[in-house]
């Protein structure tokens, strides 16, 4: 048989025939790996000439009966999902190492009522499984798991149909024999995803990959990996809390961007119901320098404290830093404020703080973060009970942003007092609400009602 030698870039799975420093692809270094394949295989192009062609339908005589999804009983993972697990579906969760990954699919195992499921790790041993289930608050100890790396042996679980939900932990610690390449490299990673997606499609089992993350934060090996699958979802947090958020960032079966709150505890992972009430500390914001706003984390209103500080810059180059912001939202932020407010930023070194570890990409908070740079810069404390949404343009207005109805929701469900938010339009109902709503168009409009 004719071995042909081929190099495939580690991170985007681009085939090249010639090895070279750079993938000509997507321009990443040193990532094109060595790869024989045998040559036999005839043009799958050339058709036969009596292979049996499924003739296309049109819409309406598609069958769509609704399959019911699979509820895991974790409120938070359910929701991230779409709704909970579809059947024959195939889920990659991504996560830095120790984020709590197998953690969760563990309590997800044990969780699931009146279905069965299936555990395999490649990584530990069962005797290791044991002592991790037995710290895990309410583990149910009739949950099925297995220990095994090789895929050939793992197909036949998956393809007896015999199980609701498979869980490969994680899909870099398996390989198959066909394949000459060490388990974790992106041939073996290929090859298996690949495997198990058609095993999965087969039956109507759902099958869990779990999959590493580099240290830039892209799941180990190619991007074939996230393609392939039909739902991606990244488990995610900052390395000094306990709180851990599950993000979907792919989802053939439901919104992206919805996010799940845990909190890791040491009986395991607890969910975080009410993410507003434990992200807010009330305590302390008579200080200058604090705002409070309500951000959308895909479809969950969230409210949230951004802390800032503005100092005069004593040494050098003023500094701005950011923790949790944007740091080109800030800086265009401070730009608007100096030229439409007159406030001298230029001269100070300037600190931006979302509490609780979270990221907030929602230009929603703008107005909030703009109310904390100048409460810090005046060292005059923002009013008490006030809540703040906006995105601020360069002319200084105040924009709309989405879901407004949801957000403000939420201020009143935590019991603020008052609202400074861009102009509602007629079709708003304010009346519905005990709280007071301030509209504000203009930055400078807004800064005589929260300060
Ligand atoms: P783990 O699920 O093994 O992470 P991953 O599979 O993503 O690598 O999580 C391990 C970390 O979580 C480890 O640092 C210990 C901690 N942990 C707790 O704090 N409480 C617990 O109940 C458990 C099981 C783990
Ligand atoms: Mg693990």
């Amino acid at each position: 048989m004719k071995v042909k030698t081929i190099y495939i870039c580690s991170n985007c799975g681009a085939e090249h025939l010639t090895w070279s420093g750079q993938c000509s692809s997507c321009n990443e270094w040193n990532s094109l790996e060595k790869q024989e394949v045998s040559n036999s295989k005839s043009n799958p192009h050339t058709r036969k000439k009596n292979a049996v062609i499924t003739p296309p339908k049109k819409l309406s005589e598609i069958d769509i009966t609704d399959v019911p999804r699979l509820k895991t009983n974790i409120e938070e993972f359910d929701r991230t999902l779409g709704g909970g697990i579809i059947p024959s579906s195939l889920i990659l969760i991504g996560g830095d190492p120790g984020i709590g990954k197998s953690t969760l699919m563990l309590q997800m195992c044990s969780n699931i009522k009146n279905a069965k499921t299936l555990y395999i790790t490649g990584e530990e041993s069962l005797n290791q499984i044991v002592h991790r289930a037995e710290r895990l608050l309410g583990i149910n100890r009739d949950m099925l798991c297995l220990s095994e790396t090789n895929l050939e042996k793992i197909l036949p679980h998956i393809e007896s149909d015999d199980y609701d939900a498979v869980i490969i932990d994680s899909i870099q610690s398996i390989r198959s024999d066909y394949v000459d390449a060490a388990a974790g490299s992106v041939v073996q990673l290929r090859e298996c995803a690949q495997a198990l997606m058609s095993a999965a499609k087969s039956t109507r089992t759902a099958v869990f990959l779990i999959g590493h993350v580099t240290k830039d934060g892209a799941i180990a090996g190619p991007k074939v990996l996230e393609h392939l699958v039909d739902t991606v979802l990244f488990f995610e947090g900052e390395k000094n809390y306990a709180y851990r958020i599950l993000r979907s960032v792919k989802n053939r079966f439901g919104s992206t961007n919805e996010i799940g709150i845990f909190e890791m505890r040491d009986k395991g992972l607890r969910e975080v119901l009410n993410p507003s009430e434990v992200f807010l500390n009330k305590k302390n914001m008579s200080e200058s320098g604090i705002a409070v706003s309500a951000a959308m984390e895909g479809t969950m209103p969230l409210l949230i404290e951004v802390q800032a500080l503005v100092t005069e810059a004593n040494y050098g180059n003023p500094q701005r830093t950011v923790n949790g912001f944007d740091l080109r939202r800030l800086q265009m932020l401070l730009a608007v404020l100096e030229k439409r407010l007159g406030l001298k930023f230029s001269g100070c070194d300037v600190f931006v703080n979302i509490t609780g570890g979270f990221s907030i990409s929602d230009t929603g908070i703008d107005l909030a973060v703009s109310a904390a740079l100048i409460s810090s810069y005046r060292d005059e404390p923002v009013f008490e009970n006030t809540v703040l949404i906006g995105e601020i343009g360069l002319t200084g207005e105040v924009r709309s942003v989405s879901q407004m109805l949801k957000r403000i929701n939420e201020i009143e469900k935590l019991g603020f007092k008052k609202t400074i938010c861009p102009s509602l339009g007629s079709d708003f109902d304010k009346s519905n609400f005990k709280i007071e709503i301030n509209e504000a168009e203009k930055i400078s409009v807004a800064l005589a009602k929260f300060l």
